[in-house]
């Protein structure tokens, strides 16, 4: 049995900011956590072609702006133009795709802490990791909790660790695989981010004994929330901002 690592993070955490109700990795996102009364939000962070750290799940910009362009392959002035909030409904047509600078102030000034999900554009895996940790350890400048770092992206994380060391990490994943102890010891990790499918009694107490927290990712079933509780995971991402017990957690 490992000591679990400090864990400063609030129980529940709204899901790309207003999980199922604004548009995802906006400012309008952070207002509905905000109002809802969520005191951690996880969003999707990547770069623009000329490197500026900024909000948005996908590869491309097609699906939350129109734009059917790789965001790789936008310039940051070019994408502020953009309007990220009309695919989702009319009341938030003219939302800007974000910089993580503007989450980071917006965030800090109302006491939300943040999981910031490094998602690289592909092949922009180090240089997200890097860039996405400078900004972060800019931003936050000390102030607590520090925002943690979650990836899919090993690579991204490995960048991470080495230009933010101070900044904790998480491992993403979409299944538990043989060596997930190993990779998160790799990485200095202190959680693991899991699919909740995956997530049982046992293995959160294997992960819990391997010296990592576990996070469930993405639960919008009050009821399987209640099961992870009990199973003792560490925290639950979700989109159904509207249904969970939030203020009794
Ligand atoms: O960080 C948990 C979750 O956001 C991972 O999946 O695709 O919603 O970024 P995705
Ligand atoms: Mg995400």
């Amino acid at each position: 049995m490992r000591p679990l690592p400090n864990w400063p993070y609030p129980f529940w955490i709204a899901h790309r900011g207003g999980g199922r109700l604004a548009p995802e990795n906006t400012l309008a996102a952070m207002r509905t956590a905000a109002r809802l009364d969520y005191c951690m939000v996880e969003f999707d962070a990547k770069l623009s072609r000329d490197n500026h750290v900024i909000l948005l799940h996908d590869d491309t910009l097609a699906r939350t702006t129109g734009d059917a362009r790789p965001a790789a392959q936008v310039d940051y002035l070019d994408l502020a133009r953009l309007d990220a909030g009309a695919w989702f409904a009319s009341e938030f047509a003219g939302e800007p795709v974000p910089l993580l600078e503007w989450i980071a102030r917006h965030n800090l000034a109302n006491g939300i802490a943040c999981n910031i999900e490094i998602k690289p554009c592909p092949d922009r895996e180090t240089e997200t990791g890097t860039l996405v940790a400078r900004e972060a350890l800019r931003l936050w400048d000390g102030a607590t909790p520090p925002p943690l770092l979650s990836s899919f992206a090993e690579a991204a994380l490995e960048a991470a660790r080495a230009e933010a060391p101070t900044l904790p990490r998480a491992l993403l994943l979409e299944n538990l695989p043989a060596d997930w102890r190993l990779r998160a010891a790799r990485l200095e990790c202190i959680a693991i981010h899991l699919d909740a499918q995956w997530l049982d009694a046992r293995v959160i107490a294997d992960i819990h004994a391997a010296g990592l927290r576990a996070v469930a990712w993405t639960v919008n079933d009050p009821e399987q929330a209640r099961a992870l509780a009990r199973w003792g995971v560490d925290g639950i991402v979700t989109d159904a901002l509207d249904s969970m017990a939030v203020q009794q957690a």
